[in-house]
C-alpha cells in the first residue's frame, strides 16, 4: 500500500480566489468530462459539494465507486480509508484521487494489522470452541478489511451495520464460501470481533437486543485485551477500543439541554456516538439517513443534530423552514474532511487535464484480494430498515 505524504501545493493555488479556482475547476472539469467522476462524503464543505458528480454517506459512495466503469479518473473527497475502498472497488484502469493525502481517519488509525493478528490469536487460545467472526466498520484500512476477509467477515457501514451482524452471527461465511455454523455440528457460539468503533458496535448490538453484560471492549495495547478470560468466553461481541473523536464530543447532557431549550425537538445523532447519547436521543443513523429525515419531515419540525458540522450547516441552509442545529456548541469538525478544499481539488484536476495523476491511492493486490471479497460481502447486504426501540433505525439503508 502506499504511505506517501501530502506535498506542498504550489503556492499558486492558495493566491488565488475562491471565484477564481471555482472557473478553474470547471474549465477542468469540462475539459476531462466523461473520463471524471467526483465523489464526495456528506461531511465535505460546501464549496468541494458543489463540484461533486455523486454525494452520499459511506455505503452509497462505495456503491457509486463500483459503478464506476468507464471513466479514467475518480477524485474521492473523502478521507483515505473511503478512496482506499473506491480503489478496490474499481476496475484496475481507474485512478483513484485523494486532493489531500492527510485527510486521514484517527478512528481508522486506532487499528493496526499487527494488532489485528495478535488479538485473533490470543481470541483463538481463550475460546477454543467458538467461531470468531471479525467484522470491521467502514473506517479501516484496507489491510484490516482484507484480514477480515479472508476469515470469513465483511465491511459494514453505519447504514447495514445490524444486516451485517446479524448475517455474521449466523456464522458469516467459511473461505469455502458456506455458512459457517451449517458447517459444524453441534453448531459453534458465534462470537462478533467488531473493529474499530466501539460505539457503532455496541450500539447496534444493543438495539438488536444483546445486553451489555454479553460485550467486552478489546484494548489492543492490553495482554487478552484487558480481558477476564470468563468474561471474554462469555461475551458474543469483543468490541475495539477504537473511537471517533468527533462524535465523543457530544456528550447526553446535550441531550437534555436541546430538549429543555427546544421543548419538542427531535434529536438524532450519528451511531458513532456514545451508548448514553443514543439511548436519549429519538433518531440514530447513517449521514444519508440523517439527510433522509430532515428531507422528509414537515416544515416547523425542530432538529438538534449529533454529527460532523459541515453537515448539519448544509441541510440548516437547505431546509430553512425547520429549524436546524447542531447538538452541542462543541467544534464538532472533522479536521481531515476539512483538508479537502478548492485548491488542493483545482491542483489535483489540472494536473490530470495535463495528462499527470497526483495523490494516486492504490492498494496492493494481495490487499485488494481479500479486501474486495469483505467489500463486496458487504454491498450484498444492504440494509432492510429494520426499526429499533423508539423508532431508532440503526442500519436502515436509505435508498
Ligand atoms: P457515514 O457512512 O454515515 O457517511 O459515516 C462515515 C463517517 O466517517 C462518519 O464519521
Ligand atoms: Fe473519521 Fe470521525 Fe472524521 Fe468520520 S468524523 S472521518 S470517523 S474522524
Amino acid at each position: 500500500m502506499n504511505k506517501v505524504w501530502q506535498q506542498p501545493l504550489p503556492t499558486i493555488y492558495r493566491e488565488l480566489s475562491d471565484a477564481e479556482l471555482r472557473l478553474r475547476i470547471e474549465s477542468a472539469k469540462e475539459h476531462l468530462g466523461s473520463r471524471l467522476a467526483i465523489l464526495g462524503h456528506h461531511y465535505q464543505q460546501d464549496a468541494v459539494i458543489d463540484f461533486a458528480d455523486f454525494t452520499g454517506d459511506s455505503f452509497e459512495l462505495s456503491r457509486r465507486a463500483a459503478d464506476q466503469k468507464s471513466v479514467e479518473y475518480v477524485v474521492f473527497c473523502g478521507v483515505h480509508f473511503m478512496a482506499e475502498s473506491a480503489d478496490i472497488l474499481t476496475d484496475e484502469s481507474v485512478h483513484v484521487i485523494l486532493p489531500d493525502l492527510g485527510a486521514g481517519c484517527s478512528m481508522a488509525d486506532m487499528a493496526n494489522l499487527d494488532q489485528t493478528l495478535e488479538a485473533w490469536a490470543q481470541l483463538e487460545e481463550a475460546c477454543p470452541d467458538q467461531l470468531i467472526v471479525p467484522i470491521t466498520y467502514m473506517n479501516s484500512s484496507a489491510a484490516i478489511k482484507a484480514f477480515v476477509g479472508e476469515h470469513g467477515g465483511a465491511v459494514c457501514t453505519s447504514s447495514n451495520c445490524r444486516n451485517v451482524l446479524e448475517w455474521a452471527l449466523k456464522g458469516g461465511a467459511t473461505s469455502s464460501g458456506l455458512a459457517a455454523s451449517a458447517a459444524s455440528y453441534p453448531p459453534k457460539k458465534v462470537k462478533i470481533l467488531f473493529f474499530p468503533d466501539q460505539h457503532l458496535g455496541r450500539n447496534t448490538a444493543h438495539a438488536m437486543g444483546y445486553p451489555l453484560e454479553k460485550m467486552v471492549v478489546w484494548d489492543p495495547r492490553e495482554e487478552m485485551g484487558g480481558n477476564d478470560p470468563r468474561r471474554l468466553a462469555d461475551a458474543d461481541f469483543v468490541l475495539w477500543k477504537g473511537h471517533c473523536s468527533v462524535h465523543a464530543l457530544f456528550r447526553p447532557e446535550h441531550v437534555d439541554e436541546a430538549r429543555a431549550k427546544y421543548p419538542g425537538i427531535k434529536v438524532m445523532v450519528h451511531p458513532e456516538c456514545k451508548f448514553e447519547v443514543v439511548q436519549k436521543a429519538d433518531l440514530a443513523g447513517s449521514t444519508a439517513y440523517i439527510v433522509k429525515q430532515v428531507e422528509a419531515a414537515p416544515p416547523g419540525t425542530q432538529w438538534a443534530i449529533g454529527t460532523e458540522v459541515h453537515l448539519i450547516h448544509r441541510l440548516a441552509r437547505e431546509h430553512p423552514e425547520q429549524k436546524i442545529i447542531v447538538l452541542s456548541d462543541c467544534q464538532c469538525l472533522c479536521t481531515t474532511m476539512y483538508r479537502i478544499d478548492l485548491p488542493h481539488l483545482c491542483w489535483v484536476l489540472e494536473n490530470l487535464v495535463e495528462g499527470k495523476v497526483v495523490n494516486e491511492i492504490k492498494v496492493d493486490d494481495q490487499t485488494r484480494k481479500w479486501s474486495l471479497v469483505a467489500l463486496d460481502r458487504m454491498l450484498a447486504i444492504k440494509g432492510t430498515g429494520n426499526p429499533i426501540g423508539k423508532n431508532q433505525p440503526i442500519g436502515t439503508t436509505v435508498d
